[in-house]
């Protein structure tokens, strides 16, 4: 009999089982495919991985427009990819070694519900008794109705990592974090970029000046744009891919699609465990409880799609099952990058969701880091309410580096006279945030 069995070897997995392990629980984790989940495996980190081995193309670009270079820089995709997965299956090996270390009992096997005290593994069919269980099985990639990935032409981000030609034109559907970040990759590497999105902005989720200046950076790069447009219907023939705007179409060499992320839970065989799937997440209460004994945490139970709050809530339900907190989880600040270029961080409350509230801004362009990299557009945002700071959002050069002070600053609801407590060493970027406080 386990204390713990956790499904799903992600950041949220694997950060219940190390915490579950650190706390002397007799622990299993079992993952059907690769440790590390999606954000190791085919999000956060090869996506990085891409993003900052062609960070120098960008930067190269912005010193040519200043008239300080020539422009050249040719990077080599297959190294590159070469690359990204020998960093991947040595953090893999890295994940399995910390489980090892700490008695965690390692399955790789897919498992299922057998009753809300027995998981089946498919392959090896042992059965395994836990006193508690948590499912932590993510998501995967969203077709769009009526088409399916390919692996070929219609892509999904998964398909679209490892690439060894680079696609002379790319369509992307969804201007959400994955459609943007892939499609900063795949740009500076010369191929042609259409980015469609239903929404009247890239970055929706973000505020509309937010989006606005991330627009005017993809604009002024050459991407084909077109907001406020729902692609009804993709074909492929020939190896091109025809995709019906309705007021037009458009052939393409690749397509992405990028419009979210569907929750992992078809092979658990929830039922058995008296859990009725009426909605598409596994829905929890505020301790992250499906049932008395069985929790969900990260992408499955679809409060908020990021690899640090599967993780948080992973060790938070450990806590919880050990009795050292016993305070709901929610709510939370949880900040949220997007990288590339321009990037974009945000925490605590935006614009479009609050009434009353006052804004402060500084702009990048009397930043001397910023200008340093010859890239001084975008601006920090703080929001107040009664004086007090509930929000902080950034969009422009390296701003997801102000992200863990932001969140600082928004979770201790800092005044002005806060700002002055402290000193920012110059010349930094996060004297914009200094600035936009006191602004
Ligand atoms: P996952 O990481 O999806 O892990 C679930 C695991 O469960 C998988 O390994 C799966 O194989 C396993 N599993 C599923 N069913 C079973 C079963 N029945 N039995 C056994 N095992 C099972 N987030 C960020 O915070 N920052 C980023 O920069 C970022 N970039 C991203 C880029 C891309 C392209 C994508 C797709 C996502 C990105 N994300 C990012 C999101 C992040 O990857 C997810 O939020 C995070 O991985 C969710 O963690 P999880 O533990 O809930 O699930
Ligand atoms: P998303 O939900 O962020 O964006 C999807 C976009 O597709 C939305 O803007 C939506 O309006 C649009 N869309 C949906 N249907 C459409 C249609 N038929 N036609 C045109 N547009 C359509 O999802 P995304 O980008 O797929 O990312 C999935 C998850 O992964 C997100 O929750 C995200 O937070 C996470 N992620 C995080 C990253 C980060 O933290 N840097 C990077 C990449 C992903």
């Amino acid at each position: 009999m386990y204390d713990l069995i956790i499904i799903g070897g992600g950041p949220g997995g694997y950060a219940a089982a190390i915490s579950a392990g650190q706390a002397g629980l007799k622990t299993a984790l079992i993952e059907k495919k690769y440790l590390g989940g999606t954000c190791l495996n085919v999000g956060c980190i090869p996506t990085k991985l891409l993003l900052g081995y062609t960070e120098p193309i960008e930067n190269i670009k912005h010193l040519k427009r200043l008239r300080l270079g020539d422009g050249q820089f040719s990077p080599d995709i297959k190294s590159i990819i070469k690359r990204k997965n020998n960093i991947i299956n040595a953090t893999q090996k890295s994940i399995a070694q910390s489980l090892k270390k700490l008695g965690v009992e390692v399955y790789t096997d897919k498992a299922f519900f057998i009753n809300p005290q027995t998981i089946k593994l498919a392959t090896s069919n042992k059965e395994l008794l836990f006193k508690h269980a948590i499912i932590a099985t993510g998501s995967k990639s969203t077709a769009l109705p009526g088409t399916s990935f390919n692996g070929q032409t219609i892509l999904s981000s998964t398909d679209i990592l490892n690439l060894e030609t680079i696609p002379s034109s790319l369509a992307i559907i969804g201007a959400g974090a994955i459609g943007l970040e892939l499609g900063q990759f795949f740009s500076r590497l010369g191929t042609r970029i259409i980015l469609i999105e239903a929404l009247n902005h890239p970055a929706p989720l973000e505020d509309q000046d937010i989006g606005q200046e991330i627009q005017k950076h993809l604009k002024k790069e050459g991407w084909e744009l077109y907001f406020q447009t729902r692609v009804e219907q993709i074909t492929t023939t020939n190896n091109q891919v025809h995709i019906d705007l309705g007021f037009k179409t458009i052939q393409v060499e690749k397509c992405l699609l990028a419009i979210g992320r569907s929750p992992n839970t078809q092979e658990l065989n929830l039922e058995n465990c008296e859990i009725n799937l009426d909605t598409r997440f596994i829905p929890v209460n505020e301790y992250l409880q499906v049932t008395k004994n069985i929790f969900a945490i990260g992408d499955v139970n679809g409060k908020i799609m990021l690899a640090h709050a599967a993780e948080d809530q992973g060790r938070y339900v450990v806590k919880f099952i050990t009795q050292k907190i016993t305070t709901p989880y929610f709510p939370r600040i949880i900040p949220s990058c997007i990288y590339g270029f321009p990037e974009v961080m945000s925490v605590g409350k935006k614009e479009k969701e609050l009434k009353d509230y006052q804004v402060t801004k500084a702009l990048l362009a009397a930043n001397p880091i910023a200008q340093a990299h010859g890239v001084s557009s975008g601006f920090v945002k703080v929001i107040w309410q009664n004086n007090k700071v509930v929000g902080i959002s950034a969009v422009g050069y390296k701003v997801s580096h102000l992200v863990t002070l932001a969140t600082i600053i928004v979770s201790q609801g800092w005044t002005k006279e806060t700002t002055h407590n402290y000193i920012f060493a110059h010349p930094t970027l996060d004297e914009s945030l200094k600035e936009a406080l006191l602004a």
